[in-house]
């Protein structure tokens, strides 16, 4: 694991471990780019803030740049009040897709947080599939009712248990590829 990783890592268990997810907005494009200052901050020259240029991923071009703060306007307006809209949600958030990179880590640790504050649950992320959610987030701007079946059966209401929280942040950086195992890079 690369040392911006390895440092990125520590700081998400950080926000857990010190509390300081608790001061971090939930739902908003303002309690997301705290999120990502939060993990990149002194790793990346962009923590925390909107990209200016174009992006795409496996051939899926995220939202233009020139009209991205527009986007994200409407994005945290809309609604959260059931697990349907919360992940429609997160879909249109990945298709922002605001920062130049760091946008699954830091979408991910968004999401939890509005299940936590409207539905007292979690995704548990280390029983979620890596191939499996990778291939629902490449098909969700199309339908996402493959993510959202993912998700749904694997929630928990643990909310506050730390062994599952830490477990999920490691899954995360997981499915970006990055494992502690291969420390030594
Ligand atoms: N083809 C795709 N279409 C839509 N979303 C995608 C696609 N490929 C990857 N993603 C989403 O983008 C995330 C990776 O974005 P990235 O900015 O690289 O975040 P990170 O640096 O944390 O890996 C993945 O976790 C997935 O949710
Ligand atoms: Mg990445």
């Amino acid at each position: 694991m690369k040392n911006v990783d390895k440092n990125s890592l520590e700081n998400a268990y950080r926000l857990f471990d010190s509390n300081d997810i608790d001061k971090i907005e939930i739902g908003t494009t303002k309690g997301l780019k705290q999120i990502h200052n939060y993990l990149f901050s002194g790793l990346y020259d962009f923590a925390g803030k909107v990209r200016t240029l174009n992006i795409s991923k496996g051939g899926f071009r995220f939202a233009n740049a020139l009209y991205l703060n527009e986007i994200l306007v409407k994005i945290e307006q809309m609604p959260e009040t059931s697990f349907e809209e919360i992940i429609a949600k997160y879909v249109e958030m990945n298709i922002a897709h605001p920062f130049m990179e760091g946008n699954g880590r830091t979408m991910r640790i968004w999401l939890d947080m509005i299940l936590k504050a409207r539905l007292i649950k979690m995704v548990n992320w280390q029983l979620v599939d890596k191939s499996l959610y990778l291939q629902a987030m490449e098909r969700s701007p199309i339908n996402d009712l493959e993510l959202r079946t993912l998700l749904q059966s694997n929630l928990t209401e643990e909310v506050n248990n730390r062994e599952v929280i830490f477990k999920g942040i490691e899954q995360s950086y997981y499915y970006e590829g990055y494992t502690k195992e291969d420390d030594d890079e």
